[in-house]
């Protein structure tokens, strides 16, 4: 699977007749473990992959910026500062960066994506923010680091899309290395480099299935756990134990706390495992983290329960869970790459349960360096 789309420059030269000056690979990221806790202050454990958003850029040649993608088509225009309300095409991802990080220059733009479908829970939103993030801040020598450009994204998809995300998705995007998974520990934004244990693959199991409840889902989420947190009189999750829960009298809220304490704990085993190489420890982790989020915060889907139990069953397979926020999208797999070849393969014979015509999709993947502009060779098309 091609890495880095050349689609975006050729596209660029068609819709605006001239070079593209900057060109940007953001990449998408899988989640080892540690879900739906970053908005709970709790540790994650992402890594940036291999497959993302290619943006090139040039000067527009008036006050707006205008932004075209070789999947979504044209975006709505739209100057700087951008205003509010957003525009409803795609490119008020982009407008969202501009009007988080203070762009100055209007720009043209054009995007590409190697990335499955838009919606399959690998951060293709935060890949788009942090693409034109890095770009203006190249273009504009706005000088922000990468967890700064990480924070503004996630300001940008907070307040001017108006999605309430945490901001794990913008930090891996943003601060990827490559061959590493990143522990990063949401209150101080500390971020640990944790290799990717040589002989280990990361594989990633697309169910198709559209992450349609998503956002609903996952605002009603976040008000349990601060349900939580008022019933406990705590700042955050962080601080609870399981002991602490036997105080939640709905049983609901309380499966919700549950799953956050018992998944940080998580969090911290599965760096201890990777760490001693103890494949059996990171295979009953990843399943009883994907075990939690079915069951106690209820965002998995019967196809994503299928596809991580095919998982399990396929020959070479070390751990798997769903990734991301759920309710469909994808799962991840950790897998021993000599024998990668036959667990695709073995996944991909494995019955898709219910769901006809959805558009499953299986490969493995690298942990990828983060956001950052590509040196490309001058294109030997001519216009
Ligand atoms: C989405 C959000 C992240 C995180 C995950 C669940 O991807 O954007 O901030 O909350 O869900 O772990």
């Amino acid at each position: 699977m091609a890495t880095i789309s050349d689609d975006a420059a050729s596209l660029y030269r068609r819709r605006f007749g001239t070079e593209p000056q900057t060109t940007v690979f953001a990449p998408g990221r899988v989640n080892l473990i540690g879900e739906h806790i970053d908005y709970n202050n709790g540790p994650v454990f992402p890594a940036a992959i291999n497959l993302g958003i290619t943006l090139c850029a040039g000067p527009s040649a008036d006050s707006q910026t205008h932004a075209i993608s070789a999947e979504l088509g044209e975006g709505g225009p739209f100057s700087l500062p951008p205003e509010l309300p957003a525009n409803s095409s795609w490119s008020r991802y982009p407008a969202a960066a501009a009007w988080a990080i203070g762009a100055k220059s209007p720009l043209n733009i054009a995007v590409s994506s190697t990335l499955p479908a838009a919606g399959c829970g690998l951060s293709s939103s935060a890949a788009l923010l942090l693409a034109a993030a890095t770009a203006w801040n190249h273009v504009d020598r706005l000088g922000h680091t990468p967890t700064k450009l990480a924070q503004l994204c996630q300001l940008g998809e907070n307040h001017y899309v108006g999605v309430n995300c945490g901001i794990m998705d913008q930090m891996a995007s943003a601060c990827g290395v490559e061959g590493h998974a990143l522990l990063i520990d949401i209150p101080t934004l500390e971020i640990t480099p944790v290799p990717v244990p040589e002989g280990i693959s990361v594989a990633v199991l697309d169910t198709g299935v559209p992450r349609s409840l998503a956002e609903s889902g996952y605002n009603e989420r976040r008000a349990q756990c601060e349900e939580a947190c008022r019933i406990l009189d705590l700042p955050s999750l962080r601080e609870a134990n399981l002991p602490l829960l036997d105080l939640i009298f709905d049983p609901t809220v309380k499966r919700r706390a549950r799953h956050v304490v018992t998944e940080i704990q998580r969090v911290w085993d599965f760096r201890d495992a990777l760490a001693a190489g103890d494949a059996d420890r990171i295979g009953s982790l990843m399943a009883a983290s994907h075990a939690s989020l079915r069951d106690d915060y209820e965002v998995s889907c019967p196809e994503l329960d299928e596809i991580v139990s095919a998982a399990y069953a396929a020959p070479g397979c070390i751990g798997a869970r769903m990734t991301g926020a759920g309710f469909g999208g994808a799962a991840v797999a950790l897998v021993e790459t000599e024998h990668v070849t036959r667990f695709l393969h073995s996944v991909e014979q494995y019955p898709a349960p219910g769901v006809k015509g959805v558009n499953r999709t299986f490969f493995a993947c690298q942990a990828s360096q983060g956001a950052h502009i590509v040196a490309m060779d001058r294109p030997k098309v001519s216009l």
